[in-house]
């Protein structure tokens, strides 16, 4: 089993990507690493610039994203963790497989829809292939498993089909070029909305940062904005078909269960009839409980770019070295003289 799965480094990482992705990220090194099997883990900068960015800003939020993702609890003993631009196969392995990615697969992609917007004629060329780049990231490694949300499933469905055709193209059926990866979506990942508006996800670019609870935040910054969450007057339910059309106290209530790794049926069997005036702190002092130890470790590491540089550097050497066969391999199928 390899496990492969890779976070863009834009900014400081909020409680939606730790429950979405970032925990589920430090599980897998725990469950996979027990079976004897490897994890890879990167922060996708080579993605990064297919967006407008600043590049001192983009070099700051790769080290960010990478003490953050050490401080969750990402141990580079045991995971492999690195930025994709110190792994220059990935970017060969892209333009080799632009050979075989269809222009017809990459106009249905709708992430590629959603971010160029109305103004399609004035996106990179980048955002246009970012799905065969992510092909390469993951079948480079002979990836098996692939964490990701709901919004990648997309994107591994093309490196599927990707690997598909470059084998049948490329390959005799017995000694396929490629492995072709399976997507993991965890059945439990959370989806967390805005603190201010229950319709709508967590994220970096909501302009309040009262939406959000940063894992940057301190204690008392966490409590204030738990505190001042949108919720509406009734008390909670004491089961969860009480929760429809109540999206601001289902968020609350599924917060505190994934936290907590209860389902939301037994917190509200804890919590049915109170009030949010006993269940906010409740869940202020868990979510205190569950990062606060996340931040010290983050606010210990995250200005200190020679150990982050050496900490990705480490991981790097190690992806390098696991890349070349895949790289190699796949030059000599395509008749490339070297
Ligand atoms: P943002 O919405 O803040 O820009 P990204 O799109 O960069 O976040 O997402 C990075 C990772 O975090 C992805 O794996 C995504 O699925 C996960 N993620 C982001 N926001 C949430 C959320 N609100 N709930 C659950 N997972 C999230
Ligand atoms: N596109 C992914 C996202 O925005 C990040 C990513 C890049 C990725 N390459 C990957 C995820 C390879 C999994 C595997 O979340």
């Amino acid at each position: 089993m390899r496990v492969l799965s890779g976070i863009q480094p834009t900014g400081n990482l909020h409680l939606g990507n730790y429950l979405g992705a970032i925990r589920n990220w430090v599980r897998m090194q725990d469950e996979v690493g027990a079976q004897g099997g490897d994890c890879l883990y990167f922060l996708a900068d080579l993605h990064a610039i297919s967006m407008p960015h600043v590049p001192a800003e983009l070099t700051a939020n790769t080290r960010a994203m990478a003490a953050a993702v050490v401080a969750c609890g990402i141990d580079t003993d045991r995971s492999i963790l690195f930025n994709q631009a110190r792994v220059p196969a990935h970017a060969e392995l892209q333009w080799l497989l632009n050979g075989t990615a269809r222009i017809g697969w990459l106009n249905r992609m709708t992430q590629f829809k959603d971010k160029s917007g109305k103004n399609r004629e004035g996106a990179s060329a980048a955002l246009y292939t970012y799905p065969v780049l992510q092909a390469a990231d993951v079948l480079i490694y002979q990836t098996t498993h692939v964490p990701v949300g709901e919004d990648q499933k997309q994107h591994l469905e093309l490196a599927r089909d990707i690997a598909q055709k470059f084998n049948n193209d490329f390959a005799s059926e017995d000694a396929p070029v490629f492995t072709l990866p399976e997507p993991i979506i965890p059945p439990g990942a959370a989806r967390i909305m805005s603190l201010r508006d229950g319709s709508a996800k967590m994220s970096k670019s909501d302009p309040s940062d009262m939406s959000r609870i940063n894992l940057t935040d301190d204690a008392d910054t966490m409590m204030q904005k738990v505190k001042k969450a949108r919720t509406d007057p009734e008390a909670l339910p004491s089961e969860p078909a009480g929760l429809e059309g109540r999206a601001e106290a289902r968020n609350l209530v599924g917060i505190y269960a994934t936290l907590a790794d209860m389902t939301v049926a037994d917190v509200l069997r804890d919590f049915g009839g109170q009030g949010f005036g006993s269940f906010k702190p409740a869940l202020g002092e868990l979510l205190v409980d569950r990062l606060a130890p996340i931040n010290a470790r983050y606010v210990a590491l995250k200005d200190d770019a020679a150990a982050l540089d050496a900490i990705l550097e480490k991981g790097a050497q190690k992806a390098r070295t696991l890349a070349k066969p895949t790289l190699d391999a796949t030059y000599d199928a395509l008749g490339l003289c070297r």
